[in-house]
């Protein structure tokens, strides 16, 4: 069929088997130009199909010709139905690394469940042994949990007071005020069960005691500080004490994987338009601004940029890997460099509907947007008959 996108809210429900696969060779064709890194040969990816999780398991692939097992939550296709981007992304990804002559198995369900965690484990016990990398890439609003059965939904609120600022819808590019009435005990909860290291530290947890994790292996998990304008509703919001909690639990991970050698890594990542930064209000308006100024530095990246830049810069040098004081891994330093922030506070401030085009970079905002859906790519032709219904060879 011929496939455009069709917008609803912050989603969209189409998606181009043909421009998910593109967005996959041009992210390939970028780690390729990079050269090598000296990294992991044997890397399970946890939310391996979009955004920072199918970067890390590009960079590990096709920059260090690691064999990949990704774990994804994903909509297969059905007659006149698309499958969900990151379903044709990890398709376009497994043939590629194929052709490569690169070993590539995924498993499409709940990363949250038992059943999964134990699919996973036996699938390297079966045809890798061991893995030397986890890296952990899940972006969930809900989570099941595999001891009560309690779904946990996480929401998007401030703290203690009712937080207002500016917004912008981007597909209109209307900058509003935004209104968000604080959360309560219960919502801070249920977003560190579904956001926070419980379930990262399951997955380690499984693998080391099934004795699929290979000596010295590391795991990596992502997580994002930002700006003052966004701290009310992400850092110091609900999602930031799940952020908190994935970040103090990287250290009891490591300390359970002192028996093998292994650490445990947070690493925090720039601000990019993905399907989870989309829906979180403030945030639009804020990568909008920064896009703009970043870009004009010749310092912007995309998700491929920043993890080929965390595994060549940071993980796998000859030298030890830098932290912060608090023992994070910063791959977000470009961004928070302080003549960009300074900027962005300033352009913040005077924002309007009708200057936002000229300050800010939202036709760069809409059209990442569109690419996640594999719409808006060169080199495709959107006007011709696409088969929706290609599927992953293997798939679990
Ligand atoms: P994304 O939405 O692009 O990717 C989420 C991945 O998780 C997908 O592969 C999806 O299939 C998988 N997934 C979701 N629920 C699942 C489930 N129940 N079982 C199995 N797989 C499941 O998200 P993105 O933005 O790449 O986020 C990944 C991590 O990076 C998150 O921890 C996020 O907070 C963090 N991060 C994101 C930033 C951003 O601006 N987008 C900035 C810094 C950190
Ligand atoms: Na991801």
């Amino acid at each position: 069929m011929i496939i455009e996108p069709r917008m609803r809210g912050f989603i969209c429900l189409t998606s181009h088997p043909k421009g998910c696969e593109k967005n996959v060779l041009n992210q390939i064709d970028y780690v390729k130009s990079k050269g090598k890194i000296a990294g992991a040969k044997k890397v399970l990816v946890i939310g391996a199909s979009t955004g920072f999780g199918l970067a890390s398991r590009i960079t590990s692939a096709f920059g260090s010709d690691a064999a990949t097992i990704g774990v994804f939550f994903e909509k297969a296709p059905a007659e006149g139905k698309t499958a969900s981007p990151g379903y044709y992304n990890s398709l376009a990804f497994e043939a590629a690394a194929k052709d490569a002559g690169l070993y590539a198995k995924s498993i499409n369900g709940d990363a949250f469940s038992n059943e999964v965690k134990a699919q996973t484990i036996d699938l390297i016990k079966a045809d890798l042994g061991q893995v030397d990398l986890v890296i952990y890439s899940l972006a969930s609003p809900v989570r099941q949990h595999p001891v009560t059965g309690v779904l946990h939904r996480s929401v998007l609120k401030p703290i203690g007071d009712t937080f207002s600022d500016k917004t912008v819808d981007f597909h209109t590019g209307n900058v509003s005020e935004v209104t968000i009435t604080p959360c309560n005990d219960e919502d801070i909860a249920n977003t560190v069960a579904v956001m926070g290291g419980e379930d990262w530290q399951m997955w380690m947890d499984a693998l080391l005691s099934a004795g699929v994790l290979a000596e010295g292996a590391m795991t990596v998990a992502y997580s994002y500080i930002g700006p003052k304008v966004t701290e009310p509703v992400y850092r110091k919001g609900t999602i930031g004490m799940a952020k908190d909690h994935l970040e103090s639990t990287a250290f009891k991970i490591t300390e359970d994987l002192a028996k093998i050698g292994g650490k445990a890594f947070v690493s925090v990542n720039k601000a990019l338009v993905t399907q989870a930064s989309s829906a979180i209000p403030v945030i639009p308006l804020y990568i909008s601004l920064l896009y703009k100024i970043m870009k004009a530095k010749g310092t912007h990246e995309g998700c491929i940029e920043q993890i080929q830049r965390l595994f060549s810069a940071r993980l796998y040098t000859n030298g030890s890997i830098p932290v912060d004081e608090k023992g994070r891994i910063r791959i977000d330093d470009w961004e928070m460099d302080e003549a960009v922030q300074k900027e962005v506070a300033e352009l913040w401030k005077g924002a309007t509907t009708e200057n936002l085009p000229s300050i800010g970079d939202l036709n760069g905002y809409k059209s990442d947007f569109l690419n996640l859906f594999g719409f808006g790519f060169d080199g495709v032709d959107y006007a011709a008959e696409a088969n929706e219904m290609v599927e992953i060879p293997g798939l679990i």
